[in-house]
This record gives structure tokens, sequence and C-alpha cells, in this order.
């Protein structure tokens, strides 16, 4: 497959994926999410690579979410569509990947952002991080499995609160809350990846794999199928309507 979206390089046992699209703040888009799952076959064959490191073109962006440009007209099937296809291809496929993932945050990890961090097995953060559900302000609800893992990860109360405000938190706020496992100077975020992943790759590789099944395996996942049925309800609805067309005017929305 051409790839037109990602950088990536194999160094030692460590394979860096970076997602390219700068401008758009490295919104993921459909060829964006088939070049991730891609990569992520390739390297799951590969017993040279023992750890993924994903992050971020720029200083500005991890992921601003989904790209809402591309999603903007769907219907209810479609939107229903995006996620089931965004959760077999990407969020699942990682969660449930045979070798560790590290997100390293660095910068705004907003709703598909910060959904693709949450899904990784480790989430480094630089200090300029911002994560975020923002998709209430867009008429939807988190639909690549926020409303789970978010959940699973900082508890309902701090959930609710941040899924149903839309706020985004800064870096230092999501490690108190256990929303990040690090954070670190920009220039660090790398350095402190690798150094993460050094220590797991004197492991022993199945054992890792193991763990990550068992840890898995704590959560029940029929919520996702929930949340995607949800997520589609927002599809073609006058808020949506709204709130994508406030978001293209650089506006705050205004629902009625
Ligand atoms: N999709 C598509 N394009 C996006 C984008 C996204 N998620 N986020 C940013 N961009 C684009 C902007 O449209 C803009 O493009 P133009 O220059 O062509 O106008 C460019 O990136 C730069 O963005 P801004 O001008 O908005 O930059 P800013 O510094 O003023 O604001 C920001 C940064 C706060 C991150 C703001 O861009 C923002 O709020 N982005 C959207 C965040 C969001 O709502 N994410 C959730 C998406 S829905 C989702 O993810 C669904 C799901 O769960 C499956």
């Amino acid at each position: 497959m051409h790839i037109e979206n990602l950088n990536y390089k194999q160094e030692g046992q460590i394979f860096y994926i970076t997602i390219d699209r700068v401008k758009q703040l490295n919104a993921l888009n459909k060829r964006t999410i088939l070049e991730l799952n891609h990569l992520l076959c390739l390297c799951e064959d590969d017993a040279s690579i023992r750890v993924i490191i994903l992050t971020g073109a720029g200083e500005k962006a991890f992921v601003a979410g989904a790209d809402i440009k591309e999603f903007a007209h769907f219907s209810k099937k479609e939107g229903e569509e995006l996620a089931q296809f965004g959760h077999e291809l990407l969020f699942d496929k990682i969660a449930n990947y045979s070798k560790p993932v590290i997100a390293a945050i660095n910068g705004y990890a907003l709703g598909g952002g910060l959904e693709l961090a949450m899904a990784a097995h480790v989430r480094v953060a630089s200090d300029n991080a911002k994560l975020g559900q923002p998709e209430v302000s867009l008429g939807l609800i988190p639909g690549y499995g926020g409303t789970q893992r978010l959940t699973q990860l900082i508890g309902k109360g701090k959930a609710f609160e941040m899924i149903l405000t839309g706020d985004m938190i800064a870096a230092e706020e999501a490690l108190k809350l256990g929303l990040v496992n690090d954070v670190v100077s920009q220039e660090d975020l790398l350095l402190k990846s690798i150094e993460i992943a050094h220590k797991m790759i004197k492991n022993s590789p199945k054992a890792i794999k193991r763990g990550i099944q068992a840890i898995n395996s704590v959560f029940d996942d029929s919520g996702l199928k929930e949340e995607i049925r949800l997520f589609g309800q927002g599809f073609g609805t006058e808020e949506f309507k709204e709130g994508t067309t406030a978001f293209f005017e650089k506006r705050k929305p205004n629902f009625k």
C-alpha cells in the first residue's frame, strides 16, 4: 500500500509511526486509518519489532480527532459504519495488539485523537498536551471507544465531566487522573517513550502478549457496540448540522 499520511521507521526493535497531516492537525481520515492498519499488520508479523511508538507530526497536535470534513454529510448509517470501521481496523486492533503500543502525545489529543491514545497500552504526554472529548459540541458522542476507555481509565465521575462538558484538560491534570502515565517536556517526549519501550523489550515477548490479553479480559467490550450505535444516532440531526457548521465557520454552536 502506498503510504501518504504517515512517516515511519524502525530503529533497533522499536517501530515509530508518525501521523503526518499537519495542516489538519493530524486529523484521522479514512485513508490514515487504513494506512495505520496496514503498518500495524506488517509490524505484527515482524519478530524484529517489539514495541510501536505512535506520535503526531509537528509541535501542535498528536491528533485533533476524526476528520470532521470527511463525515460532515454522513447519514446515521454512514456514521455507525464509520465507528465500526475505525474500531475494527485501528482502535480495537491497537488495544488488543500482540506488542506494546506507546502513544507519545505531543499536543492536542482530542476526540478520536484521545481515543487513539487511550487504545494504546501506555501514554506519555508532553507538557503542552491538551486532552479532551469535544464531540458533544458537534452533536455527537465519542465513537472510537472514548465512552468506554475513558471511563475505564479515569472512572465514571470524571469521564462524565469530560464527555458532557467537552472541556479539554492539561497534561498535568491528565497525569493526576491516570489518563497519561508520564508528562515530560516536548523535547524529552520520545526519549521517555523509548526508555519505557526498552524496559519492555527486555522482557519475554510472549509473556507481554499474554499480559495484554489478560488485562483486556478484565473489561467487557459489549459497551463498545452500544457506543457505535449511539454514535451513529447523532448523524444527520439538526444539532449535528449546527455543530459541524459552527466548526467550519470557526464559531461556537448555538443549540436550541
Ligand atoms: N477534522 C478536520 N479538520 C480539523 C480537525 C478535525 N478534527 N481539527 C482541526 N482541523 C483543521 C481545521 O479545520 C483547520 O483547517 P483550516 O486551516 O483549513 O481552517 C486546521 O486544522 C487548524 O485548526 P484550527 O484553525 O481550528 O486551529 P486552532 O489552533 O484555532 O484550534 C483545535 C485547534 C482546538 C484543536 C481546533 O482545531 C478544534 O477544535 N478541532 C476539532 C477538535 C474536535 O472536535 N475533535 C473531535 C472530532 S469528532 C471525532 O473525533 C469523532 C469520534 O470520536 C469518532
